[in-house]
């Protein structure tokens, strides 16, 4: 193995002057990080040895479930052993999702835009990890990054040929059936009834992995296990890369320890730019976090959940306290209304009506009757669609309507105590209404 570099600036290593390398030649990737050791591959019963690396890493994966990487890796070979094993058809397939759905995200992009060589080497460590003979990583068409991974592939002589693939800018055609539903079928919606590692792109047994867990994959293979889990916490090591937006002085991507309190994470952005209102983690798919319990957290699942947030896609957006609050979660809720693929009735019928009932809340004539309906609709909208995307939209406006129930209830009192317009949290392409038919607009 290799030596392994020190410090917590594992993915995104930084020169002299504190400010993150350019690894995007080949050449200075394996400089910096020496080169990918051979990987052992399956042999029929026999995971290899790379898998045990994985288990001993503990590594979680960081596309925003934190699922255990080993996990679905002996998922997908148990799937594939189960279908008369490695027949041509039956063999897995790698599918490297850097769509970066969240558009409040932006870790992905980065790391691509500094080490997309870590990436790709990840890719080819779990595609021999898995005896995958083919793999691809989507990033969503229009992406600034598309441009950096082309020129990446173009400079590779890998034994496994990885495709770049560009699906549609959807949040969810980023969801990880949607993705293998694309790269199969071409169509970018979420499929029901079996999982990727069961049946993924044309039935195939697929590992999807966010490309921050490839990335740690390719620095697993080089160090070992034992290293990636020399730092961070214990229940979900390694680093993590956070995207910290909104009222910070020096908002931007970081890369540190899990574990970190995020007091910490926030003094690294050098602090508050004005008061807070409360925190959004995870994404519009997340959960509002009033702020002093958010700071008492450490960055880590278990205790981001504990305070009521959820880690997700490693996001930490500070709300402007100058900003109103309900009409922000009424403007989101709307985006992720139109959002939806437009196959399931409680969120093709149901996330537009919340958004209606949140539109009336957000104006100083609210009424408690449109709070009523909105809090009524909400549970009728979670765990009935195909995918999570409607309970993720439920969590976000539920926990914002608790986190800010001061400012609903001056609402309700003909008030609003916004100073400034809303409008901090980004969103991609502002749609007004879901899709009209299934399918469409996802191809
Ligand atoms: C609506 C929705 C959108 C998602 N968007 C992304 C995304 O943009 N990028 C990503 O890596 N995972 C996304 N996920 C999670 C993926 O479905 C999948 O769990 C992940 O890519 C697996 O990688 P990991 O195990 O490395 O975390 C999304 C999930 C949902 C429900
Ligand atoms: S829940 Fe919504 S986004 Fe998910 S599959 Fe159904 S319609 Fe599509």
């Amino acid at each position: 193995m290799s030596t392994p570099p020190a410090g917590i600036a594992r993915l995104l290593p930084v020169g002299p002057t504190g400010a993150a390398l350019d690894l995007r030649s080949l050449a200075d990737h394996e400089r910096h990080f020496g080169p990918l050791p051979a990987i052992e591959g399956p042999r029929i019963g026999h995971p290899g040895s790379m898998v045990h690396e994985i288990e001993r890493a503990g590594l979680r994966g960081r596309g925003g479930g934190w699922f255990p990487t080993a996990r679905k890796i002996h998922a997908v070979l148990e799937s594939a052993a189960g279908r008369r094993a490695w027949s041509a058809g039956r063999k897995p397939v790698v599918l490297a999702n850097a769509m970066e759905g969240e558009p409040a995200s932006s870790k992905d992009a980065i790391l691509l835009r500094h080490s997309p060589h870590l990436v790709l080497d990840g890719i080819q460590v779990l595609a021999a990890t898995l005896g995958a003979p083919s793999a691809f990583i989507a990033v969503h068409r229009g992406s600034s990054v598309i441009d950096i991974v082309t020129r990446a592939l173009a400079e590779r002589r890998d034994p496994i040929v990885i495709e770049l693939i560009t699906p549609p800018a959807r949040y969810v055609a980023s969801e990880e059936s949607a993705l293998a539903h694309w790269t199969g079928d071409g169509i970018a919606t979420p499929v029901f009834l079996d999982r990727p590692f069961q049946r993924g792109v044309n039935g195939r047994p697929t590992a999807v992995q966010n490309v921050e867990t490839l990335a740690h994959l390719g620095l697993i293979a080089r160090y070992g296990g034992e290293w990636f889990a020399s730092e961070g916490a214990t229940s979900a090591p390694g680093t993590s890369l956070v995207s910290v937006g909104g009222a910070v002085s020096s908002p931007g991507v970081i890369e540190v320890a899990t574990g970190t309190p995020v007091a910490e994470i926030i003094d690294r952005c050098n602090g508050f730019s004005g008061d807070v209102a409360g925190f959004l983690t995870g994404g519009y798919g997340g959960a509002w976090v009033a702020t002093d319990a958010l700071l008492a957290a450490e960055w880590s699942p278990e205790s981001v959940s504990a305070a009521g947030g959820v880690i997700g896609a490693g996001i930490l957006w500070a709300l402007d306290a100058r900003e109103c609050p309900v009409q922000e979660l009424a403007r989101i809720a709307r985006w992720m209304a139109g959002e939806s693929a437009g196959q399931c009735g409680p969120c093709r019928f149901g996330l537009p009506s919340i958004a209606d009932d949140l539109d009336l809340l957000a104006t100083p004539a609210a009424q408690a009757a449109d709070l009523h309906r909105i809090n009524a609709r909400l549970p009728l909208v979670q765990q009935r669609g195909g995918c999570k995307h409607p309970d993720g939209t439920a969590r976000f406006v539920t926990t914002g309507l608790h986190v800010f129930q001061d400012e609903v209830a001056h609402h309700l009192h003909g008030h609003c105590s916004a100073s400034i317009g809303a409008g901090s949290l980004p969103i991609e392409h502002p749609r007004r209404t879901p899709v009209p038919l299934p399918g469409r607009d996802f191809r």
